[in-house]
Parts: structure tokens; sequence; C-alpha cells
């Protein structure tokens, strides 16, 4: 059993073959897949494939290069969508400044109010890093022991996920403090990530994820193929390398992490997809 914990299965890529990318999943033994939002559309279009697919969960939020035009509105929206029962978090929110679409305090404004409305809701966040480890450390650290604690998120296993992780051991280290998990996706099956490498021999096994991102970040073979969530097996091999330990214990370590995330155990939908 496998956890796809984080692809975008409503994006225009899947349009011609959805279905044949959901069997190829089960095949390779993904029994669930979480499908993430990136604004307010697409997390429409997630929760219409939750509904769709018994084994789909969807995320609402808004991506820090979506954010623009972010205001009270698209708040009332999210708490609308996020009553959806196969909602099973916020996200992805975050901070990017490799693209820089929109400016950064816009950025931050947005992750502020999906930050506090997940607290609110009780639902754990995905976050979006890139090229922003100082300032997502920055956010992350006032709202877990600022604005997190005695809010419904504060009882759950754990407050959120950072997402296909590319911040250094020390980064690893705090997110384990404010009681995070972290998702790994394709870069760490890239032959020459050998940084990459050396960082998940060290990270804790009990606290992460996979994930594909797909369409995105493709595992090795498949580089610069479309990724589909049948390939979260390939980031799992990589990982029973690293660890040194059957494929079959990296599947159940993350899958009951991504479980414990998502509450996926307490879903009645669940219990047939897991
Ligand atoms: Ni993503």
């Amino acid at each position: 059993m496998l956890i796809d914990t984080h692809c975008h299965l409503d994006l225009p890529q899947f349009d011609e073959d959805r279905e044949e990318v959901l069997a190829r999943a089960a095949a390779a033994g993904v029994t669930t897949l979480v499908t993430i939002g990136i604004d307010l559309p697409h997390s429409r279009s997630a929760i219409a494939l939750a509904d769709h697919y018994p084994q789909v969960f969807a995320t609402v939020g808004v991506h820090p290069n979506e954010s623009a035009g972010f205001g009270p509105e698209t708040l009332d929206h999210l708490r609308q969508l996020a009553a959806h029962p196969k909602v099973v978090a916020i996200g992805e929110i975050g901070l990017d400044d490799y693209w820089q679409r929109v400016p950064g305090d816009v950025q931050k404004l947005a992750f502020r109010h999906q930050l506090d409305l997940a607290a609110e809701l009780g639902l754990p966040v995905v976050i979006h890093d890139r090229d922003a480890h100082e300032d997502v450390r920055a956010e992350l650290r006032d709202w877990v022991t600022g604005r997190l604690p005695g809010t419904p998120l504060a009882q759950r296993p754990f407050p959120g996920v950072l997402h296909s992780f590319s911040g250094d051991l020390a980064m690893a280290e705090e997110a384990y403090d404010w009681g995070f998990v972290l998702g790994l996706a394709g870069p760490v099956t890239f032959k020459n990530a050998r940084d990459l490498h050396a960082l998940a021999r060290r990270l804790r096994p009990d606290r992460l994820l996979i994930e594909t991102d797909a369409p995105y970040l493709t595992p090795h073979p498949h580089r610069g193929q479309r990724n589909e969530p049948a390939y979260v097996r390939l980031v799992a091999n990589k990982l029973a390398d690293l660890w040194e330990m059957p494929v079959e214990r990296v599947a159940a370590l993350t899958s009951r992490s991504a479980c414990a995330l998502y509450g996926l155990d307490r879903l009645p939908e669940a219990e047939s997809a897991i």
C-alpha cells in the first residue's frame, strides 16, 4: 500500500487519460491519492474528483503564486469548500521567492490567513516553500508558537507537511520540533542529487511522506515526461535504498504518517480505499 500524498490530478495534463492514470496508480499499489488545490477554481475541481473517485481526497487552498487578490472573500470561499467531507487539508499554501509572481507581502498575508483558517478548522496545512526557507521558517515559527496552540488543529497528530522538502537538516529538525512531517518527491530519485540523498538518509522515517507532485517533478527514469501518481513507487524504492530497509517497510511507515496527517483513518470513505 502506497499513498501519493501530493498530486495535481485535476490539471489539464490529465484530461485525456485520467482514468488510465488512476488505473496505473492502482496497479502500482497506490491505494489513496491526495489531489492538491492551488486556487479557488482548482480547489473546486479537486473536490469534484474526490467526489467521483473513492480513493481520491482533496485539499483546498491558494498557492503563493496565485495569491494576488487574496482577500476576505477568498477566505470565506475556502471555509465553505473545506466543509466538504473529503477535504483533508488546507494547501498548498506558503511562499515562493523563485517565480516572484506575487509581491512577498501579498504572499505573506495570504499565507498567514490560511494558516489561521486551518487552525480554526482543525485541518493540517500543506506547505509550499520555494527558495523562501528563512521566511517560511519565520512565518511557521510565529504560527506554531503563537497562534496555533489551543486551536482545534493543535489536537491533531501533525499540524502540517513541508511538501517536496528542500531545506537542510537544521530546518528538518526545527520542523520536527513543531510536530511537522516532511514530504519527498521525484528529485530524491535523481542520480546526481547527492546532497538530497545524504539529507534523506538522515531524515526520520516515521516523519516522512512520499509524493509525486504530478504532473511535475517526474522521478528518474522518466525525467522529461509527465509525472503521474503510479511513480510514487519510485520514490519509495529510492528511500528503501537510502534507508537500507525493505520497500514494504517504507510503504508502511510513510502510509501511517500520511493517514495520521490527513486523518484518512477517520473518514468513512477511506475504509475501502486504504
Ligand atoms: Ni504541488
